[in-house]
């Protein structure tokens, strides 16, 4: 049963080879004086920098620059760029990369005029802007997290050894974005991949609650099966644009709050991932599918039917004459062959963390009610060590 739910997603999206049309379309909608936030450099090497530099220009923008956000983006780098945006007078903040420069661009958006400390107010009291908020647009060349269509903003505060998002409203949410799958095409094999199971975590995080006959499910068992069957064929051959291009769709889908409508959710994997990610830096994705099969074994017996569902209906296991708890088993083993295929992180250890840091992991992971068992502190460790 589909629950009460106002639906509205703000942000444009530009899709394909062209796509970067679309900047040119939106630029005069905003402000002469752009923020142009970038990573540690990959656009300039492959001349993503330069196409979007040659538009800003032909706008007639003043561009100030913010580069050097990093994956996993401090409170010490937003602090340093509020005042780089002040100076700037900024009116417009451009993004261009993946989800950390993404979720970068949205922390200051909002952080910019704030009167209060940002870090307490939006990310440890999950508080809502109530200053100007300067408008965000997306040029994406990372596939996996979803933020050039959602609210989200993950930043990692290295004193506090907390990595935390908050989900803001849809006045936080990027005005467009910029998707052209060839921009994804110079991704190091371990981020593509990292990205691809971060796709697959967000909709199991979504799917993986409740047990109601729900539209959003069936919707995720799709989208799951196209990720699963694309990658296949962007792991051998990276430059296929049919299946990139369904990956970055998918992508985009997995987590703009589409899925998520009218039904529970979990999100016990991004918090242990992201516990992961506070003490260690690894990259998200491998974080997440470091902690997933240890995690999924241990919830498996409070939501056998839904584990059931999804081996037969997104892995394709024949369920004839086997018990459910075969089924469910058969289904996560499928997961976990696939994963292996991709080269994907299969335990912490590869990360860095070891067993002396499971106590302070347990310390870092916030506790989620929407899943299929309430994790104790206990249980906490357990999947820690399980994930080793
Ligand atoms: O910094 P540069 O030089 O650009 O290099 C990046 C970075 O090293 C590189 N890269 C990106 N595009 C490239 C490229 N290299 C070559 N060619 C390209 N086209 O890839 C590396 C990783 O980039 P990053 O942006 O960190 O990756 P991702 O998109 O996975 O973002 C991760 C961040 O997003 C948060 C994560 O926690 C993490 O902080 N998340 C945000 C979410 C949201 N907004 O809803 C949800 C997610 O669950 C996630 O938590
Ligand atoms: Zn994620």
């Amino acid at each position: 049963m589909l629950g009460e739910f106002s639906y509205c997603n703000p942000t444009k999206l530009y899709f394909g080879k062209e796509a970067l049309g679309g900047l040119k379309e939106e630029l005069p909608k905003y402000g002469k004086n752009v923020l142009l936030v970038y990573g540690g450099g990959s656009i300039k090497k492959n001349g993503i920098y330069d196409s979007v530099l040659a538009v800003l220009r032909e706008c007639g923008k003043n561009v100030f620059e913010d580069g050097g956000v990093m994956p996993n983006p401090t409170t010490e780098k937003l602090y340093e760029g509020i005042e780089r945006a002040k100076k700037a007078n900024a009116e417009f903040i451009l993004a261009v990369g993946g989800g950390s420069v993404c979720d970068y661009a949205k922390a200051l958006s909002v952080s910019i005029h704030c009167k209060e400390e940002p870090w307490d107010k939006y990310w440890l009291r999950f508080e809502e802007p109530d200053c100007e908020v300067v408008p965000v647009g997306c040029v994406l060349t990372m596939v996996g997290t979803g933020s050039e269509m959602n609210g989200g903003s993950v930043i990692t505060n290295h004193a506090q050894k907390l990595k935390i998002g908050h989900v803001f409203g849809t006045d936080v949410y990027p005005k467009f974005a910029i998707l052209n799958p060839e921009y994804t095409f110079t991704l190091p094999h371990y981020q593509m991949v990292a990205g691809f199971f971060d796709i697959m975590s967000h909709i199991m995080e979504q799917y993986f609650s409740g047990e109601d006959d729900n539209t959003s499910d069936y919707i995720s068992e799709g989208l799951m099966r196209s990720l699963i069957h694309s990658s296949r064929i962007a792991v051998k051959d990276p430059k296929n644009y049919e299946a990139r291009s369904n990956i970055m769709w998918t992508a985009t889908w997995a987590l703009n709050t589409l899925v998520a409508a009218g039904k529970t959710t979990d999100w016990e994997v991004h918090m242990l991932g992201q516990a992961v990610g506070a003490h260690t830096d690894a990259t998200h994705g491998m974080t997440l599918s470091a902690v997933s099969l240890p995690y999924y074994k241990h919830i498996m017996p409070y939501g056998i039917a839904k584990f059931k569902r999804f081996a037969v209906n997104v892995w394709g296991v024949d369920a004839a004459g086997k018990s459910d708890e075969q089924v469910a088993a058969e289904g996560l083993a499928a997961m976990e062959a696939w994963m292996k295929e991709l080269g994907l992180a299969m335990n912490i250890s590869q990360l860095g963390a070891s067993e002396e840091m499971i106590p302070g992991l347990v310390k870092s992971t916030l506790v989620m009610e929407g899943g299929y068992k309430v994790l104790t502190q206990e249980e906490i460790a357990e999947i820690f060590r399980a994930s080793l």
